[in-house]
């Protein structure tokens, strides 16, 4: 079978590795992939928001089923034009997808639908948004509604900052997303990644994760797409897993098709495990980056099966196992990071740096040239190994790190510290 991958980040490298090692793939496409992607498949330049070109290339091409990474294309419509085709897709469909796209139509199905998460306000104009911080108090976190690449969230810990964040939203700091602000409770416990498939009426629970989001050493400084992350998250057990499908996927998927928009896809819920239990922080409806990275790494069923019974609907007949190993993956990013950086730096050595059979480099924003790896993007390579412990994991992740010649460029140091604290 021939498949397109679509996306150009660390996940799609990963998600391109484990495609590719499956030996039902004839042939691996990515658009527009990145210079690690182009060493295991072919990557072309196509228009992912044409979808009548995406049409015709998998027409031409044979593809037997497209995977989309990111949720730009998703919350666009990707999925709904190729289902129109019969083209077989791995992605919910634009309705499906408000799951991420949209907060606050994600805290309405929860209240509908009596899944555990924080408390809420939506509001369209900030008079009554500030009223309602005033009555409900500080903490409290604030939140532009739609996609605002993982920026929108503001948490203020007094009533000041909380009104300015509300001024800032609907200031247009991010743009239409903030057109709508969500206020929600302030939730405390410990924050876990929770993956499951569903394919529209069954769901398979995938693999748990932690990551870290802030770019500074001990979760500090400005968040970023995430630094770095493991997998498995050790603050869910068993036990939790199955509170998890049963408290919120389950009754999410239900939902979604209760609501007409049923969910075919992944769903990544970011968790806060409570005194009283889980909860949701979020959704996000692909999935995450570096989350995948681990998660692929970990994985030692063929991807491809599932991703094709999630298309087609025949996820009950499917299973999947794990490497009991913790993976752990550092991500290098561009000095400057999440803020201005410079592009067109050489990275030397990522071969020698992954020549042990439990380390694999996966790339991010890079290019290859004639003259070798060229630093592109702000999170560039996410250096990833599997070993028996986290602790253990870490140390190898970071010994090919060390072996990265690339003067341009910085990671934290400190991936795992909290699971580690643990240990
Ligand atoms: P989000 O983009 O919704 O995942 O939020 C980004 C981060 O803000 C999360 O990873 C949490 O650390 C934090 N956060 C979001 N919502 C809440 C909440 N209701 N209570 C506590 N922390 C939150
Ligand atoms: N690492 C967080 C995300 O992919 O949204």
């Amino acid at each position: 079978m021939n498949i397109l991958l679509i996306g150009s980040g660390g996940r799609e490298h990963a998600l391109a590795w484990k495609i590719g090692a499956s030996p039902l793939v004839d042939r691996l496409y990515c658009a527009p992939g990145n210079g690690g992607i182009e060493a295991i498949a072919s990557c072309i330049n196509l228009d992912v928001g044409n979808h009548g070109a995406v049409i015709d290339f998998c027409r031409e091409h044979l593809i037997g089923l497209v995977v989309v990474g990111p949720e730009a294309p998703l919350v666009d419509g990707i999925a709904d034009a190729l289902s129109a085709e019969n083209i077989p897709v791995f992605g919910p469909s634009a309705a499906a997808a408000q799951l991420e796209g949209s907060k606050g139509f994600t805290k309405d199905m929860c209240a509908k639908y009596g899944i555990p998460t924080a408390a809420y306000g939506r509001f369209t104009e900030p008079d009554s948004a500030k009223q309602y911080i005033a009555e409900h108090g500080v903490p409290t976190v604030v939140k532009a509604d739609g996609l605002a690449a993982g920026k929108g969230v503001i948490i203020a810990h007094t009533l000041a900052e909380a009104n300015n964040a509300i001024d800032m939203m609907f200031d247009g700091e991010f743009g239409d997303a903030g057109v709508e602000v969500v206020v929600e409770e302030f939730m405390v416990g410990e924050e876990a990644s929770f993956f499951a498939l569903a394919d529209g009426t069954t769901t398979l629970a995938l693999a748990t994760a932690q990551d870290h989001k802030a770019v500074g050493e001990g979760d500090t400084g400005p968040n970023t797409g995430g630094m770095g992350a493991y997998s498995p998250a050790p603050v869910m057990t068993d036990s939790m897993i199955t509170r998890v499908m049963t408290e919120i996927i389950e009754p999410t998927a239900a939902a979604m098709s209760d609501m007409s928009c049923t969910y075919k896809g992944v769903f990544f819920a970011g968790l806060m495990i409570t005194e009283t239990g889980p909860k949701l922080i979020e959704y996000n409806c692909r999935f995450g980056d570096p989350e995948c990275q681990v998660l692929m790494m970990r994985m030692t069923s063929d991807i491809v099966p599932l991703l094709l019974a999630v298309a087609d609907g025949t996820l009950s007949q499917q299973s999947v196992s794990w490497s009991e190993n913790t993976a752990l993956t550092v991500v290098l990013a561009a000095k400057g990071y999440p803020g201005a950086y410079s592009k067109g730096s050489k990275i030397e050595n990522i071969n020698d740096a992954s020549s042990d059979e439990n380390v694999e480099i996966f790339h991010a924003g890079t290019k290859r040239e004639k003259s070798g790896i060229i630093a592109v993007g702000g999170r560039v390579l996410n250096v990833t190994a599997q070993a028996p412990s986290v602790g253990q994991a870490k140390n190898l992740a970071y010994a090919a790190v060390s072996k990265i010649e690339w003067p341009e460029g910085f990671c934290r140091s400190d991936i795992g510290w909290r699971a580690i604290d643990r240990d």
